[in-house]
């Protein structure tokens, strides 16, 4: 069976999320920010799961794409989305900065679920259609379209690390993933290591011969390779121009006196490095090298996967601290910490991002860190800083920002201290070179540089 599409993309979560008002709503994350400006701009269907269980919707447009909903089960979502994903193959990707689990329904359900994607892609996809899959939560779907649609172009990229070979071994059924990744033409990832690991594991699990940026599998080549995700600049830039949201900019640093603005966003997860953060800064106002009178932390974290343990037990580590580091260091109407549980618009974001003096992304580990490159992008004043883990994607690219150490707190707060400290000329002269990086490398360039190698749409 084939459908009428030359241009398809299947992920885990459409564009948007069903809303409580019987409405639609944008969905969180860095691979909607990053995908949707390509599905708007080059047309076809985008296969995804509305993010509540219950049956599919019919397909709709939104915003100028047509969105073809997969429905999940109760059970489903606890298990494939809430279970496999994101407690089992989301913590171990990410460095195992959380233990985890592995438990064998949720494979089935991964499994299973994996499988009517590739079926809804199928039934959508036209003759010799390119079908771009994307993320950890979709890893089987390469090769089960493959097996049913021989004719398609099939591209995968992750989003989030590929792990080391060792780590990757403790995933139990390893090589029907990776023989699922292999279903690809091309197999695209944030960083050169990634794909390296990729490869490396072909030939230890598979006994594949890989060369530099290929592997033969099943009478056919598959190339891996970085393609280094981005954003949509231009829309940010347009945000932060608009007048509207440069009055917000002032208000905000109005209400927070004439205290420096530190400022973190984030979905809360654990390998956001938000304890690391919360605890450096508490450090720093207790040894008295920042004061409550001279500095002000915002961290605004949005919530995310709020079902799965983990994530409970982060929030309430989280905001135990916060409540502590208050009790600690503050005074009637003036915070140390304004900590805000809620997702924020695009516009409120970048006014936050235009107030503040350091903006300050500590993740332990992240594939790439699109938070990063929206602050910079949204800098048109060429000012601010910005304190940035070594082990985010982006540090390759933003290495004028205060590159620090999450797991070492002396080092983060060394970090912070220096991006506090930095002069006028020295924050212009790093932000005007994350700026020039950014501007260059968008998100338009990312998609269109994976397409030319997949050799399909662009
Ligand atoms: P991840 O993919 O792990 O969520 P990224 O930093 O790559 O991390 O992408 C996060 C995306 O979600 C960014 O586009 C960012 O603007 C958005 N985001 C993060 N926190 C919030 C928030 N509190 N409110 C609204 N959007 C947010
Ligand atoms: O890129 C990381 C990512 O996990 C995306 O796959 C995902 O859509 C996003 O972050 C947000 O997570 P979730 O879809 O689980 O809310």
């Amino acid at each position: 069976m084939s459908g009428g599409y030359k241009f398809v993309v299947v992920a885990n979560r459409l564009a948007v999320d069903a809303a409580e008002d019987g409405g639609w709503k944008r969905s969180p994350g860095g691979l909607v920010t990053a995908v949707h400006p390509i599905v708007r701009r080059l047309g076809g269907a985008w296969v995804g799961w509305t993010g509540g269980p219950g049956e599919a919707p019919e397909p709709f447009e939104f915003d100028g794409m047509r969105l073809h909903p997969v429905g999940l089960s109760e059970d489903e979502v606890d298990r494939y989305y809430e279970g496999q994903s994101n407690a089992t193959v989301w913590p171990l990707f990410h460095d195992a900065v959380e233990q985890p689990v592995h438990h064998r329904e949720w494979r089935e359900a991964y499994e299973t679920v994996n499988r009517r994607f590739a079926d809804a892609t199928a039934a959508v996809a036209a003759e010799g259609a390119t079908v771009w899959v994307h993320d950890y939560q979709l890893m089987l779907v390469p090769g089960m379209l493959r097996e049913q649609r021989p004719d398609l172009r099939i591209g995968f990229f992750l989003h989030i690390p590929f792990p080391p070979v060792e780590l990757f071994m403790q995933l139990p059924r390893r090589a029907d993933i990776l023989r699922g990744l292999l279903g690809a033409d091309l197999v695209g990832f944030q960083r050169p290591l990634a794909a390296q690991n990729f490869l490396q594991l072909s030939r230890i699990l598979l006994g594949l011969e890989p060369k530099e940026e290929s592997v033969e599998f099943g009478g056919r080549t598959v190339v891996a390779r970085a393609f280094p995700i981005s954003i949509d600049v231009d829309e940010i830039e347009r945000e932060a121009a608009d007048p509207e949201v440069q009055a917000q900019a002032r208000h905000l640093r109005q209400e927070l006196g004439d205290r420096r603005l530190l400022l973190g966003v984030d979905r809360l997860d654990y390998t956001k490095g938000i304890e690391q953060r919360l605890k450096a800064y508490r450090e720093l106002l207790a040894e008295g090298t920042v004061s409550n009178d001279d500095v002000v932390l915002v961290q605004v974290a949005t919530p995310s996967r709020m079902r799965v343990q983990q994530y409970q037990d982060l929030r309430e580590r989280v905001e135990r601290e916060v409540g502590r580091i208050n009790g600690e260091f503050g005074e009637v109407g003036r915070a140390p910490v304004h900590y805000l549980f809620q997702s924020r618009s695009r516009a409120e974001l970048v006014a936050m991002y235009l107030a503040a003096d350091v903006m300050v992304v500590t993740p332990l580990r992240d594939g790439m860190n699109l938070v990063a490159k929206e602050y910079v992008a949204a800098r048109v004043d060429d000012d601010g800083t910005m304190v940035l883990s070594e082990f985010t994607g982006a540090a390759a690219e933003l290495d004028a920002s205060f590159l620090v150490n999450p797991h070492d707190v002396e080092d983060l707060k060394r970090g912070l201290c220096a991006a506090l400290a930095a002069t006028p000329e020295d924050r212009s002269t790093r932000m005007r070179a994350m700026r020039a990086t950014v501007k260059d490398h968008t998100v338009d360039r990312w998609a269109r540089e994976f397409l030319d190698a997949l050799g399909g749409a662009s």
